[in-house]
Protein backbone atom coordinates (compact mmCIF):
# COMPACT_ATOMS: atom_id res chain seq x y z
CA UNK A 1 0.00 0.00 0.00
CA UNK A 2 1.44 3.30 -1.06
CA UNK A 3 0.31 6.87 0.09
CA UNK A 4 -0.41 8.45 -2.84
CA UNK A 5 -1.53 12.49 -3.68
CA UNK A 6 -3.64 12.96 -7.06
CA UNK A 7 -4.20 16.07 -7.87
CA UNK A 8 -7.07 17.29 -10.83
CA UNK A 9 -8.71 14.32 -9.18
CA UNK A 10 -12.49 15.16 -10.48
CA UNK A 11 -10.91 15.41 -13.77
CA UNK A 12 -11.44 13.05 -16.24
CA UNK A 13 -7.99 11.16 -16.29
CA UNK A 14 -7.27 11.54 -12.38
CA UNK A 15 -11.32 10.31 -11.34
CA UNK A 16 -10.50 6.49 -13.00
CA UNK A 17 -6.70 6.36 -11.96
CA UNK A 18 -8.39 7.39 -7.93
CA UNK A 19 -10.50 5.05 -8.52
CA UNK A 20 -8.08 2.33 -9.64
CA UNK A 21 -5.83 3.65 -7.21
CA UNK A 22 -8.53 2.93 -4.21
CA UNK A 23 -9.36 -0.22 -5.46
CA UNK A 24 -6.14 -1.65 -5.37
CA UNK A 25 -5.98 -0.57 -1.76
CA UNK A 26 -3.96 2.68 -1.51
CA UNK A 27 -4.00 5.14 0.91
CA UNK A 28 -5.42 8.36 -1.58
CA UNK A 29 -5.41 11.82 -0.60
CA UNK A 30 -7.03 14.00 -3.83
CA UNK A 31 -7.75 17.40 -4.57
CA UNK A 32 -9.31 19.54 -7.25
CA UNK A 33 -10.89 22.78 -7.26
CA UNK A 34 -13.81 21.63 -9.84
CA UNK A 35 -12.28 25.02 -12.28
CA UNK A 36 -12.46 22.34 -15.11
CA UNK A 37 -14.76 19.04 -14.41
CA UNK A 38 -18.32 18.31 -13.09
CA UNK A 39 -18.10 15.68 -9.59
CA UNK A 40 -20.51 13.41 -11.07
CA UNK A 41 -17.07 12.30 -12.01
CA UNK A 42 -16.14 11.18 -8.37
CA UNK A 43 -19.23 8.58 -8.81
CA UNK A 44 -18.66 5.14 -9.47
CA UNK A 45 -20.66 1.77 -9.03
CA UNK A 46 -19.78 1.03 -5.69
CA UNK A 47 -17.62 3.93 -4.61
CA UNK A 48 -18.66 7.68 -3.81
CA UNK A 49 -15.62 10.14 -3.60
CA UNK A 50 -17.96 13.37 -3.54
CA UNK A 51 -17.50 13.66 0.50
CA UNK A 52 -13.88 12.77 0.41
CA UNK A 53 -12.43 15.05 -2.05
CA UNK A 54 -10.20 17.83 -0.98
CA UNK A 55 -11.74 20.92 -2.64
CA UNK A 56 -8.53 22.46 -2.77
CA UNK A 57 -6.71 24.67 -5.73
CA UNK A 58 -3.19 23.72 -6.21
CA UNK A 59 -2.24 27.24 -5.99
CA UNK A 60 -2.97 27.17 -2.00
CA UNK A 61 0.26 26.75 -0.92
CA UNK A 62 0.13 27.06 3.24
CA UNK A 63 -2.53 24.23 2.69
CA UNK A 64 -0.54 22.05 0.55
CA UNK A 65 2.51 22.52 2.87
CA UNK A 66 0.86 21.27 5.84
CA UNK A 67 -0.83 18.49 3.08
CA UNK A 68 2.58 17.04 2.15
CA UNK A 69 3.87 17.82 5.46
CA UNK A 70 1.10 15.85 7.88
CA UNK A 71 1.40 13.03 5.16
CA UNK A 72 4.76 11.69 4.30
CA UNK A 73 3.39 11.00 0.45
CA UNK A 74 5.24 8.14 -1.55
CA UNK A 75 3.56 9.20 -4.99
CA UNK A 76 2.63 12.34 -5.97
CA UNK A 77 0.50 12.22 -9.24
CA UNK A 78 0.07 16.05 -10.50
CA UNK A 79 -2.24 15.62 -13.43
CA UNK A 80 -4.58 19.15 -12.63
CA UNK A 81 -3.89 21.76 -15.27
CA UNK A 82 -5.63 24.07 -17.82
CA UNK A 83 -5.94 21.43 -20.06
CA UNK A 84 -8.27 23.22 -22.91
CA UNK A 85 -5.59 24.33 -26.03
CA UNK A 86 -7.74 27.55 -26.83
CA UNK A 87 -8.06 28.35 -23.28
CA UNK A 88 -4.29 28.79 -22.80
CA UNK A 89 -3.70 30.30 -25.89
CA UNK A 90 -6.84 33.09 -25.01
CA UNK A 91 -5.05 33.56 -21.28
CA UNK A 92 -1.37 32.68 -21.42
CA UNK A 93 -0.57 33.86 -18.00
CA UNK A 94 -3.05 31.93 -16.11
CA UNK A 95 -2.27 28.70 -18.75
CA UNK A 96 1.81 29.16 -17.17
CA UNK A 97 0.54 30.40 -14.03
CA UNK A 98 -0.93 26.73 -13.30
CA UNK A 99 0.87 24.60 -15.81
CA UNK A 100 4.21 25.71 -14.83
CA UNK A 101 4.76 27.42 -12.00
CA UNK A 102 2.36 25.59 -9.52
CA UNK A 103 3.97 22.90 -10.98
CA UNK A 104 6.72 23.74 -9.94
CA UNK A 105 5.89 25.06 -6.21
CA UNK A 106 4.34 21.11 -6.05
CA UNK A 107 7.94 19.90 -7.12
CA UNK A 108 9.32 22.10 -4.50
CA UNK A 109 6.96 20.73 -1.81
CA UNK A 110 8.02 17.00 -3.05
CA UNK A 111 11.42 17.58 -2.32
CA UNK A 112 11.19 19.07 0.99
CA UNK A 113 8.97 16.19 2.19
CA UNK A 114 10.77 13.24 0.49
CA UNK A 115 8.26 12.40 -2.20
CA UNK A 116 9.84 8.55 -3.48
CA UNK A 117 7.80 9.50 -6.96
CA UNK A 118 6.51 13.28 -8.64
CA UNK A 119 4.82 11.82 -11.92
CA UNK A 120 3.34 14.36 -13.66
CA UNK A 121 1.07 14.46 -17.33
CA UNK A 122 2.31 16.14 -20.27
CA UNK A 123 1.07 16.01 -23.72
CA UNK A 124 1.65 14.37 -27.32
CA UNK A 125 1.65 18.19 -28.24
CA UNK A 126 4.83 18.83 -27.34
CA UNK A 127 5.61 17.01 -30.53
CA UNK A 128 3.40 19.73 -32.71
CA UNK A 129 6.38 21.06 -34.54
CA UNK A 130 7.86 17.45 -35.15
CA UNK A 131 8.17 16.28 -38.95
CA UNK A 132 9.68 12.38 -37.77
CA UNK A 133 7.08 9.68 -37.10
CA UNK A 134 6.56 7.92 -34.55
CA UNK A 135 7.61 10.78 -32.16
CA UNK A 136 10.06 9.48 -29.46
CA UNK A 137 10.73 11.13 -26.36
CA UNK A 138 14.13 12.31 -27.08
CA UNK A 139 13.25 14.41 -30.18
CA UNK A 140 11.77 17.44 -29.61
CA UNK A 141 11.45 20.81 -31.41
CA UNK A 142 9.91 23.88 -29.41
CA UNK A 143 5.99 23.53 -29.91
CA UNK A 144 4.13 26.59 -31.14
CA UNK A 145 0.98 27.41 -29.29
CA UNK A 146 0.79 27.84 -25.70
CA UNK A 147 -0.99 25.21 -23.74
CA UNK A 148 2.06 22.31 -24.88
CA UNK A 149 4.60 25.39 -24.61
CA UNK A 150 3.48 25.13 -20.69
CA UNK A 151 3.51 21.39 -20.35
CA UNK A 152 7.14 21.76 -22.17
CA UNK A 153 8.63 24.25 -19.74
CA UNK A 154 7.33 22.30 -16.89
CA UNK A 155 9.17 19.54 -17.97
CA UNK A 156 12.94 21.49 -18.60
CA UNK A 157 12.22 21.95 -14.73
CA UNK A 158 11.23 18.73 -13.64
CA UNK A 159 14.39 17.64 -15.54
CA UNK A 160 16.13 20.29 -13.29
CA UNK A 161 14.80 19.11 -10.83
CA UNK A 162 16.64 15.96 -11.17
CA UNK A 163 20.01 17.00 -12.35
CA UNK A 164 19.88 19.60 -8.97
CA UNK A 165 18.69 17.26 -6.39
CA UNK A 166 18.43 13.61 -8.31
CA UNK A 167 14.27 13.71 -7.04
CA UNK A 168 12.92 10.27 -8.85
CA UNK A 169 10.56 12.08 -11.67
CA UNK A 170 8.52 10.29 -13.82
CA UNK A 171 6.98 12.25 -16.82
CA UNK A 172 3.90 11.23 -19.32
CA UNK A 173 3.77 12.42 -23.12
CA UNK A 174 -0.20 11.39 -23.68
CA UNK A 175 -1.37 11.12 -26.67
CA UNK A 176 -5.11 11.66 -27.23
CA UNK A 177 -7.00 9.96 -24.29
CA UNK A 178 -10.96 8.69 -24.74
CA UNK A 179 -13.01 7.07 -22.71
CA UNK A 180 -15.82 7.30 -19.94
CA UNK A 181 -15.72 10.80 -18.15
CA UNK A 182 -14.13 12.63 -21.14
CA UNK A 183 -16.02 16.52 -20.47
CA UNK A 184 -18.62 16.61 -23.14
CA UNK A 185 -19.73 19.91 -21.81
CA UNK A 186 -16.38 22.27 -22.06
CA UNK A 187 -16.63 25.00 -24.89
CA UNK A 188 -14.04 23.04 -26.66
CA UNK A 189 -14.47 19.70 -25.80
CA UNK A 190 -11.95 17.11 -26.85
CA UNK A 191 -13.08 15.82 -30.26
CA UNK A 192 -14.56 12.17 -29.90
CA UNK A 193 -16.44 13.80 -26.52
CA UNK A 194 -17.72 16.44 -29.17
CA UNK A 195 -18.73 14.10 -31.99
CA UNK A 196 -20.66 11.91 -29.44
CA UNK A 197 -22.28 15.34 -27.59
CA UNK A 198 -23.69 16.60 -31.36
CA UNK A 199 -24.65 13.13 -31.98
CA UNK A 200 -26.39 12.51 -29.15
CA UNK A 201 -28.57 15.64 -29.92
CA UNK A 202 -29.16 14.58 -33.32
CA UNK A 203 -26.70 17.74 -34.61
CA UNK A 204 -24.00 17.39 -37.37
CA UNK A 205 -20.58 17.32 -36.02
CA UNK A 206 -18.79 20.27 -37.75
CA UNK A 207 -15.30 19.37 -38.48
CA UNK A 208 -12.34 22.38 -39.04
CA UNK A 209 -10.46 19.96 -41.49
CA UNK A 210 -10.97 17.68 -44.18
CA UNK A 211 -11.51 14.64 -41.47
CA UNK A 212 -9.00 13.03 -42.60
CA UNK A 213 -6.13 13.15 -40.57
CA UNK A 214 -4.82 10.54 -38.40
CA UNK A 215 -3.93 10.67 -34.79
CA UNK A 216 -2.93 8.37 -32.14
CA UNK A 217 -5.05 7.99 -29.64
CA UNK A 218 -4.97 6.01 -26.40
CA UNK A 219 -7.87 4.48 -23.69
CA UNK A 220 -7.91 5.87 -20.76
CA UNK A 221 -7.69 2.57 -18.85
CA UNK A 222 -4.67 1.23 -20.63
CA UNK A 223 -3.15 4.79 -19.57
CA UNK A 224 -4.06 4.17 -15.74
CA UNK A 225 -3.21 1.02 -16.41
CA UNK A 226 0.65 2.03 -16.82
CA UNK A 227 0.25 4.69 -14.65
CA UNK A 228 -0.42 2.62 -11.87
CA UNK A 229 2.64 0.37 -13.06
CA UNK A 230 4.93 3.28 -13.29
CA UNK A 231 4.10 4.80 -9.51
CA UNK A 232 2.93 1.72 -7.48
CA UNK A 233 5.54 -1.20 -8.88
CA UNK A 234 8.70 0.84 -8.49
CA UNK A 235 10.53 -2.25 -7.93
CA UNK A 236 9.23 -4.29 -10.57
CA UNK A 237 9.73 -1.33 -13.04
CA UNK A 238 13.26 -0.54 -12.09
CA UNK A 239 14.05 -4.53 -12.61
CA UNK A 240 12.45 -4.78 -15.98
CA UNK A 241 14.11 -1.67 -16.96
CA UNK A 242 17.77 -1.31 -17.84
CA UNK A 243 18.35 2.50 -17.68
CA UNK A 244 18.02 4.89 -14.86
CA UNK A 245 14.65 5.08 -14.44
CA UNK A 246 14.95 8.23 -11.73
CA UNK A 247 14.03 10.22 -14.56
CA UNK A 248 12.19 9.18 -17.31
CA UNK A 249 9.94 10.70 -19.98
CA UNK A 250 7.41 8.15 -21.15
CA UNK A 251 5.00 8.46 -24.34
CA UNK A 252 1.37 7.22 -23.25
CA UNK A 253 0.42 6.17 -27.08
CA UNK A 254 -1.57 3.34 -28.79
CA UNK A 255 0.99 3.83 -31.95
CA UNK A 256 -1.63 3.28 -34.16
CA UNK A 257 -3.48 6.25 -36.00
CA UNK A 258 -6.63 6.62 -36.91
CA UNK A 259 -8.54 9.62 -39.28
CA UNK A 260 -11.40 11.55 -38.25
CA UNK A 261 -13.42 10.57 -40.07
CA UNK A 262 -13.22 7.23 -39.04
CA UNK A 263 -13.74 7.84 -35.92
CA UNK A 264 -17.17 9.85 -37.00
CA UNK A 265 -18.29 6.83 -38.77
CA UNK A 266 -17.75 4.36 -35.91
CA UNK A 267 -19.24 6.72 -33.68
CA UNK A 268 -22.26 6.73 -36.61
CA UNK A 269 -22.64 3.59 -36.62
CA UNK A 270 -22.50 2.37 -32.70
CA UNK A 271 -25.08 5.32 -32.06
CA UNK A 272 -27.09 4.48 -35.06
CA UNK A 273 -26.65 8.05 -36.44
CA UNK A 274 -25.65 7.29 -39.33
CA UNK A 275 -28.10 9.18 -41.20
CA UNK A 276 -26.78 12.55 -39.66
CA UNK A 277 -23.92 14.39 -42.34
CA UNK A 278 -20.84 15.66 -41.19
CA UNK A 279 -20.00 19.49 -41.64
CA UNK A 280 -16.47 20.10 -42.74
CA UNK A 281 -15.52 24.03 -41.99
CA UNK A 282 -12.51 26.50 -42.45
CA UNK A 283 -9.86 25.83 -40.32
CA UNK A 284 -9.43 29.43 -39.40
CA UNK A 285 -12.84 28.79 -37.94
CA UNK A 286 -11.54 26.27 -35.40
CA UNK A 287 -11.71 28.89 -32.73
CA UNK A 288 -14.53 30.84 -33.33
CA UNK A 289 -15.84 30.48 -29.70
CA UNK A 290 -12.77 32.44 -28.49
CA UNK A 291 -12.95 35.48 -30.66
CA UNK A 292 -10.40 37.77 -28.75
CA UNK A 293 -7.34 35.29 -30.55
CA UNK A 294 -8.65 36.74 -33.71
CA UNK A 295 -8.94 40.27 -32.60
CA UNK A 296 -6.01 43.07 -31.98
CA UNK A 297 -3.30 43.94 -34.20
CA UNK A 298 -1.97 40.40 -34.32
CA UNK A 299 -4.73 38.07 -34.70
CA UNK A 300 -4.27 34.60 -34.54
CA UNK A 301 -1.79 33.40 -37.62
CA UNK A 302 -3.85 31.24 -40.02
CA UNK A 303 -1.11 28.86 -41.13
CA UNK A 304 -0.88 27.68 -37.70
CA UNK A 305 -4.57 26.77 -37.29
CA UNK A 306 -4.31 24.83 -40.27
CA UNK A 307 -1.75 22.99 -39.10
CA UNK A 308 -3.07 22.71 -35.78
CA UNK A 309 -5.89 20.91 -37.64
CA UNK A 310 -4.39 18.65 -39.94
CA UNK A 311 -2.09 17.70 -37.65
CA UNK A 312 -0.71 14.00 -37.88
CA UNK A 313 0.37 12.04 -34.52
CA UNK A 314 1.64 9.03 -34.05
CA UNK A 315 3.56 8.02 -30.85
CA UNK A 316 6.36 5.42 -29.91
CA UNK A 317 5.42 3.22 -27.45
CA UNK A 318 8.61 0.56 -27.57
CA UNK A 319 8.46 -1.17 -23.91
CA UNK A 320 10.35 -0.55 -21.12
CA UNK A 321 12.85 -3.50 -21.91
CA UNK A 322 14.08 -2.08 -24.82
CA UNK A 323 15.50 0.97 -24.15
CA UNK A 324 19.36 1.32 -23.78
CA UNK A 325 21.29 2.06 -20.59
CA UNK A 326 21.26 5.72 -21.29
CA UNK A 327 17.93 5.75 -22.23
CA UNK A 328 19.03 7.51 -25.80
CA UNK A 329 18.68 4.85 -27.91
CA UNK A 330 16.18 2.03 -29.00
CA UNK A 331 16.64 -1.73 -30.08
CA UNK A 332 14.25 -2.20 -32.79
N1 LIG B 1 -7.12 14.18 -22.07
C1 LIG B 1 -6.12 14.16 -22.91
O1 LIG B 1 -6.28 13.77 -24.09
C2 LIG B 1 -4.74 14.61 -22.46
C3 LIG B 1 -3.70 14.49 -23.39
C4 LIG B 1 -2.44 14.90 -23.01
C5 LIG B 1 -2.20 15.38 -21.73
N2 LIG B 1 -3.22 15.48 -20.85
C6 LIG B 1 -2.91 16.00 -19.50
O2 LIG B 1 -3.36 15.08 -18.52
C7 LIG B 1 -3.87 15.77 -17.38
C8 LIG B 1 -5.29 15.34 -17.11
O3 LIG B 1 -6.04 15.58 -18.30
P1 LIG B 1 -7.62 15.48 -18.34
O4 LIG B 1 -8.02 15.26 -19.73
O5 LIG B 1 -8.07 14.55 -17.28
O6 LIG B 1 -7.98 16.98 -17.97
P2 LIG B 1 -9.21 17.55 -17.14
O7 LIG B 1 -9.34 18.98 -17.54
O8 LIG B 1 -10.40 16.66 -17.25
O9 LIG B 1 -8.67 17.44 -15.65
C9 LIG B 1 -7.83 18.43 -15.08
C10 LIG B 1 -8.39 18.69 -13.69
O10 LIG B 1 -7.53 19.67 -13.05
C11 LIG B 1 -8.38 20.51 -12.28
N3 LIG B 1 -7.68 21.77 -12.03
C12 LIG B 1 -7.37 22.74 -12.93
N4 LIG B 1 -6.75 23.76 -12.31
C13 LIG B 1 -6.65 23.41 -10.99
C14 LIG B 1 -6.11 24.06 -9.84
N5 LIG B 1 -5.54 25.28 -9.93
N6 LIG B 1 -6.18 23.43 -8.66
C15 LIG B 1 -6.76 22.20 -8.56
N7 LIG B 1 -7.29 21.53 -9.61
C16 LIG B 1 -7.25 22.14 -10.81
C17 LIG B 1 -9.64 20.69 -13.13
O11 LIG B 1 -10.75 21.11 -12.37
C18 LIG B 1 -9.80 19.28 -13.72
O12 LIG B 1 -10.65 18.49 -12.91
C19 LIG B 1 -3.74 17.26 -17.69
O13 LIG B 1 -2.60 17.78 -17.06
C20 LIG B 1 -3.61 17.31 -19.20
O14 LIG B 1 -2.86 18.42 -19.63
C21 LIG B 1 -4.48 15.10 -21.19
Amino acid sequence: MSKILITGAAGFISSKLLYRLYKDGNDVIFLDNFSYCHDDNLVFEDKDFRKEILNVDIRNERYLDTLFKENNFDIVYHFAGITPLPDCQNNPAFAIDVNVKWTIILLELARKYGVKKFIFASTSAVYENNTDFPSVEENVRQPSLIYPNTKYAAELFLKSYFDCYNMPITIFRFANVYGPHMDCLRTKPPVIAYIIKELYFDRSPVIHSSGNQERDFIYVDDLVDLAVKVGCDIKKISNVRKCDSQFEILNVSSNKTISINKIIEIIKTKMKKSHIDTIYEDPLNYWKEYSELYIGAFPINKNLLEKEVQKYTCLSNVPFHQFTKDGAEREK
